[in-house]
């Protein structure tokens, strides 16, 4: 049995509390985060493993949560696909020559996904530095993660972020074969490098369907659910429990549980206790405090919180998060205030 309560709570078994961690809890609105990157560029450090540990482990430390978020980024697997990108402050990921044709998805390499041990690496560190049980004698969890084969997709055909996804959608609607081709290989890819971070000791894999919301229940069940549960059961099948999470998600939840995922993440908007009748006792929820309450004065922050742990007190598997990521100009204390309400609440 593990002695770890994010990774029970992942198997909705009982827990002594509501274990908690943060979506994007290393990123910009920490200052120990804003040294790092002053010296270096986002890749950089997510290519060193010992800076992307450094900076994993300083944000669980300081937080106090439960498990620990490789530092990484979704678009790294991009690179050994042969699709250079780079971050451009402020607006986020450009891809530079975006795959718009089935010919583009062809010359795809799924060969080189070794080239991202470097995440592992990272991961290794992380575990060396959380061997022993802390504290409270709980172990601290070690999540890896991966894109899901949608959103991953949409940066590769869109070139970036997007509203619409038209060019994304265009090329899932094609009869060419394009879109299944581009599924294949990207769960080719993500396989390798997901078993690249469960060998290196991450309990737990988050696949990130950020922006599956963006479909309709019926293009999502056609186009990505058969790829999305494929990339699970494999997942599953190296021994983990595997979080998958999406935002704007409310319609496609019972659809997203089809995939055997363990745990669905739950952006704010959709109420846990009402998404947890919908779905049953037989899989765990993560979620789900609006980012922006992070913002609110503490009374306000607190009445959420209690909130959220109520509508989640009656049966095991609830880890405490939030909605989708902090954002960069969040008050660390608030985020520090958050922790200490669940291990006082939880
Ligand atoms: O919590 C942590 O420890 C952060 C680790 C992390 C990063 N990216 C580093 C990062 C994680 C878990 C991600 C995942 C990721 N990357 C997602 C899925 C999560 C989500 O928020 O939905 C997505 C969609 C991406 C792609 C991406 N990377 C975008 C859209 C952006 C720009 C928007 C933004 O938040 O700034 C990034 C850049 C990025 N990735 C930053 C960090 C810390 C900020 C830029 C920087 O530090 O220079």
């Amino acid at each position: 049995m593990s002695s770890s309560r994010f990774v029970r709570a992942c198997l909705h078994l009982p827990v002594d509390r509501t274990p908690f961690w943060f979506l994007r809890q290393a990123g910009r609105y920490m200052p120990e985060y804003m040294a790092v990157r002053k010296h270096h560029t986002l890749l950089e450090i997510c290519r060193n493993p010992e800076i992307a540990a450094e900076v994993t482990i300083t944000a669980a430390e300081r937080l106090g949560v439960d498990a620990a978020i490789i530092f990484a980024d979704l678009l790294l697997p991009l690179t050994p696909m042969g699709l250079d990108f780079e971050f451009v402050n402020g607006e986020g990921p450009v891809v530079h020559q975006p795959i718009r044709t089935l010919e583009q998805i062809q010359k795809l390499d799924t060969t080189r996904a070794g080239e991202l041990i470097y995440v592992a690496q990272a991961i290794e560190k992380v575990g060396k530095h959380f061997a022993a049980p802390r504290a409270d004698g709980d172990q601290l969890g070690i999540i890896g993660f991966i894109g899901a084969p949608f959103t991953l997709a949409s940066y590769m055909i869109e070139g970036g972020g997007s509203r619409n996804y038209i060019e994304a959608k265009k090329l899932m609607y094609s009869t060419d074969g394009a879109w299944q081709l581009l599924m294949e290989k990207l769960i080719t890819v993500l396989t390798e490098y997901a078993q690249q971070q469960v060998n290196a000791g991450a309990d737990v894999i988050q696949i990130f369907d950020s922006w599956a919301g963006a479909l309709s229940i019926s293009d999502y069940r056609e186009y990505c659910l058969a790829a999305t549960t494929e990339l699970v059961r494999r997942v599953q099948a190296m021994g983990v429990p595997v979080i998958y999470f999406g935002v704007d998600t409310a319609s496609l939840l019972p659809t997203m549980k089809e995939t055997g995922a363990d745990v669905l993440g739950l952006d704010w908007r959709t109420p846990l206790d009402g998404a947890r009748q919908t779905l049953g006792a037989n899989i765990a929820v993560q979620g789900n405090l609006d980012p922006i309450t992070l913002f609110a004065p503490q009374e306000v922050i607190e009445r959420r919180v209690k909130e959220i742990l109520e509508q989640n007190a009656k049966q095991p598997g609830h880890i405490f998060n939030l909605g989708h990521g902090i954002v960069p100009q969040t008050p660390v204390d608030n985020v520090i205030f958050v922790g200490e309400l669940i291990k006082k609440h939880g």
